[in-house]
């Protein structure tokens, strides 16, 4: 069955648990589709786990466009979210909207997602109005990392913690569909989840969250740079990549690599007979 935002409304009120992973190549999204993931973001941590930037204030918008539209052609049922990257809609909602719809129009995306909350409201309204559906992302929102002096959790206060309940219930009545829930302590992020009728999907928020979100290259032990605290390694494929590496320079270096089933063959007699 196809993902859209309209099944994602529907699994809250149905209470089936949702499940997102990034990707941002073909290959990858098509074994993320296959394996029955819901939704697909093509995240802006692009910059950190593919471009090799410190965070994700370096993205563009022909970064976000090139990747997106790489990850449709893999996809078949699972949702295609895109990130807008930095400076895309904080600058007007004129701009919002017009981005909004190159992500759609050139990168396929099936659903925009912009980081904020009671200040982006205007900008998720008028995109959702240009029948763009919007996934909102609150709480440690990578975008504001110097506003924030670094990757801290967010809302443990009580002032913190109700402002973070006000704006998922401000982008929910501005229209989003779904809202991700990253950094946030497990009691606020399953407060927030009861309190709005919208999916929250959470990252380092615990299982109280309507459904969840990794970046692929973190579940799989890929990126080596930081590992947070929430995320789980369902495999070392780092390690096993490494070690793939590893033995295909041996082999090359010792020469059994290619081996003759690895070569093509032609009639011989030709080979003598050239001068
Ligand atoms: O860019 C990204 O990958 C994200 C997720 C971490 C939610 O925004």
């Amino acid at each position: 069955m196809k993902n859209t935002a309209v099944t994602f409304q529907e699994a809250k009120q149905k209470g089936e648990k949702l499940s997102m992973l990034t990707a941002y190549d073909y290959s990858t999204a098509k074994l993320i589709d296959e394996a029955g993931v819901n939704a697909i973001l093509v995240g802006d941590s692009l910059g950190m786990v593919v471009l090799g930037y410190e965070d994700t204030l370096s993205v563009t918008m022909e970064d976000m466009i090139h990747h997106s539209a790489a990850v449709s052609r893999g996809i078949k049922d699972t949702l295609l979210i895109t990130d807008m990257p930095f400076m895309s809609y904080q600058t007007s909602v004129y701009d919002a909207v017009v981005n909004a719809g190159r992500l759609v129009k050139e990168g396929h995306a099936q659903a925009v997602k912009l980081e904020g909350g009671k200040e982006v409201c205007p900008q998720i309204r008028a995109i959702v109005d240009a029948s763009i559906p919007v996934c909102a992302h609150i709480g440690l929102t990578p975008q504001s990392i110097n506003a924030f002096g670094g990757f801290k959790v967010q809302g443990k206060g009580e002032e913190a913690a109700q402002k973070l309940l006000d704006e998922a219930r401000a982008v929910e009545e501005a229209g989003a569909f779904a809202v991700v829930l990253e950094c946030v302590p497990k009691a606020l992020a399953t407060k927030i989840t009861e309190s709005i009728n919208i999916p929250t999907i959470g990252i380092g928020a615990g299982a109280g969250c309507d459904g969840q979100v990794l970046v692929y290259q973190d579940m799989l032990a890929m990126y080596s740079d930081m590992k947070p605290k929430f995320v789980k390694q369902y495999a070392q494929i780092g390690d096993q990549m490494r070690e793939a590496f590893r033995a295909y320079k041996q082999e090359v270096a010792d020469g059994t690599f290619p081996a003759e089933e690895h070569t093509f063959k032609m009639d011989e007699g030709i080979i003598d007979r050239l001068y």
